[in-house]
């Protein structure tokens, strides 16, 4: 082998690793694409980004409540929740007040935004921050420190479509 040619296999070799190195920090980087970047639902459907077209930072969140895990809204006083969506970042709590109504309502605590567990048994909704808080299913305060009513969104029922909107 010539120097010429040394150098030529020298360099194909260096390329085809710098090639396979390139490669795979492209693929550990695509691994760390968080697909759902864009379409945060927290178990709900976006159906529009900004229902009205008004350009404001609203949105429809579509849920089926005849599917797991919100079948338990068939019924009256029925309680189900979501996690972080677009609508709102630290979830929502689904009840059914009526025949035709489900409420929504923030999972953010009104006394220091931490975010309050799923609806229990007895239809207390529980502060996650151990500051003792707790709602009814009317979003209302049952125990302390919070002072206001857990934050509503208006809903409409079509069937088992529950549309949440911001
Ligand atoms: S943040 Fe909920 S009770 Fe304090």
């Amino acid at each position: 082998m010539d120097r010429r040619d040394f150098i030529k296999n020298a360099c194909t070799a260096a390329c085809a690793c710098a090639f396979v190195g390139v490669s795979t920090f492209l693929q550990s980087c695509e691994d760390n694409i968080d697909d759902d970047y864009n379409s945060n639902t927290g178990g709900g459907t976006i159906v529009d980004g900004d229902p009205d077209g008004d350009q404001d930072d609203d949105y429809q969140l579509v849920v089926d409540i005849g599917s797991a895990p919100h079948t338990a809204l068939q019924q009256i006083n029925g309680t189900s929740s979501l996690g972080s969506n677009s609508i709102d970042g630290l979830g929502l709590l689904l009840v059914r007040s009526s025949s035709s109504r489900i409420k929504a309502f923030s999972r953010r605590c009104t006394h220091a935004s931490y975010s309050v567990n799923a609806f229990n048994s007895q239809g207390r909704a529980v502060c996650g921050s151990g500051h003792g808080g707790s709602f009814n299913l009317n979003g209302g305060v049952v125990n302390g420190p919070p002072s206001s009513s857990l934050r509503s969104y208006s809903t409409s029922l079509d069937g088992n479509l529950l549309t949440i909107t911001k």
